[in-house]
């Protein structure tokens, strides 16, 4: 007999893991609407207002503020590819799994890294950034905000100061930051960013928002020969967005609606409040843990929006997030490279940094780690996390 194929019936879940998060039901009913060309007078508009609403959240006059069509990962080859060359040298921050990703990128393009590294755990140090930068001929530093393996919030703002001081162009990876965390594009002095949609603005993977301001715009026109790839040349996706919109490849139409809508939420409610709203629920969740006898991977420099935590001894990480995924209907993360299997990743992100999600994931987490044998005193590390929500 012929295979059927069952309709769609996909759990619903919790997303509390390192990303993607739970999508906003008004961001899938935008991306439900019906289509139109890539052309259409209508669909232009709705480019510039993508434009306009990327700059909102990325706080930024940058004018080439657009989404590369593609996961964050096209935002980090994007940027590292129009800016590196071959024999290029380029300092990377190394202290987690997205900066080895950016450094292994940098030798694609045929640049040499300089790593600046620091324990999976702890944040960069600007002096040794002023190091790296003194000691070669670097003229990109590139670093991850909000590092999603470790839980660690770079001290950015600090960097960025070292960087102009060495007339270099900063590149942040803000893939877990965007619309979460404190960021502030102009302000902090950043050159170039790329994010993802589907962290802190609550929209499925598939878009890598990034901006970049006219001295980066200059240094990639400056460049030498042409950029190695065709699909992810900024000279030429600026001119699609542009006011000639110059076809360049057909834009994923549903997929900017979505990205609209889910700007447009972020615009509603102000996003200084939604910073806010994802310091509170990581420091209520963190408390929550504590109370609970379990101990974040740092100390300081806590990332808002990815919370890692130690995984206890004598308790196993997979099966405790099989029971949170099957009796409870919530995801969080394992650890990544030689992280894994030594902490979880708890991500609350966008709609979901909230009380509700707080209060589910710790009640869940404490009776199933009281099925594996450690001892949690029931409802401690709810009636801890209670007292920063009502502070
Ligand atoms: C900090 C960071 N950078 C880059 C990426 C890569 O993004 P994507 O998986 O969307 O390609 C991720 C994904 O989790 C990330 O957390």
């Amino acid at each position: 007999m012929e295979k059927r194929y069952k309709e769609l019936a996909p759990p619903q879940r919790i997303l509390l893991g390192p990303g993607p998060s739970n999508v906003d039901p008004r961001v899938l009913q935008a991306m439900s609407m019906p289509l139109v060309g890539h052309l259409d007078p209508y669909f232009l508009e709705i480019m510039d207002e993508v434009m306009e609403l990327l700059r909102y959240v990325f706080k930024t006059g940058n004018r080439l503020t657009i989404p590369i069509s593609g996961t964050g990962s096209a935002g980090m080859e994007t940027s590292l590819i129009n800016l590196v060359g071959e024999g290029d040298e380029v300092v990377v921050g190394m202290n987690g799994f997205f900066g080895q990703r950016m450094s292994e990128i940098v030798r694609r393009c045929g640049g040499t890294p300089i790593e600046v590294k620091e324990a999976w755990g702890e944040a960069l140090k600007a002096d040794s950034v002023e190091k790296a930068l003194a000691n070669s001929n670097a003229k990109v530093v590139a670093l991850v905000h909000a590092e999603t393996s470790t839980g660690v919030l770079q001290p950015l703002k600090e960097i960025c100061k070292i960087v102009k001081k060495y007339d270099a162009l900063l590149l942040a990876d803000t893939v877990t930051s965007l619309g979460g965390v404190e960021l502030d594009i102009d302000q902090f002095g950043v050159d170039i960013s790329y994010s993802g949609t589907q962290k802190c603005l609550n929209c499925p993977p598939g878009l890598s928002p990034i901006t970049l301001n006219e001295k980066t715009v200059e240094f990639v026109k400056d460049r030498e020969g042409k950029i190695q790839s065709w699909y992810l040349d900024l000279n030429l996706i600026e001119k699609y967005w542009e006011a000639d919109r110059f076809y360049h490849h057909t834009a994923p139409i549903s997929m900017i609606y979505g990205l609209r809508e889910a700007l447009r939420i972020i615009y509603e409610e102000g996003l200084e409040k939604r910073w806010l709203q994802h310091l509170t629920a990581s420091r209520a969740l963190i408390k929550g843990l504590n109370a609970m006898g379990l101990e974040t991977l740092s100390t300081k420099n806590n990332l808002p929006s990815l919370t890692a935590v130690k995984i206890p001894e004598g308790v196993t990480d997979a099966k405790v997030r099989k029971t949170l995924l099957n009796d409870f209907n919530i995801e969080i993360g394992g650890g990544l490279g030689d992280l894994k299997g030594k902490i979880w990743r708890i991500g609350l992100m966008g709609i979901n940094a909230c009380e509700k999600n707080v209060i589910i994931v710790l009640e869940a987490l404490e009776r199933t780690l009281r099925m594996e044998g450690f001892s949690v005193k029931p409802s401690e590390g709810i009636a801890a996390a209670m007292e920063v929500f009502e502070q």
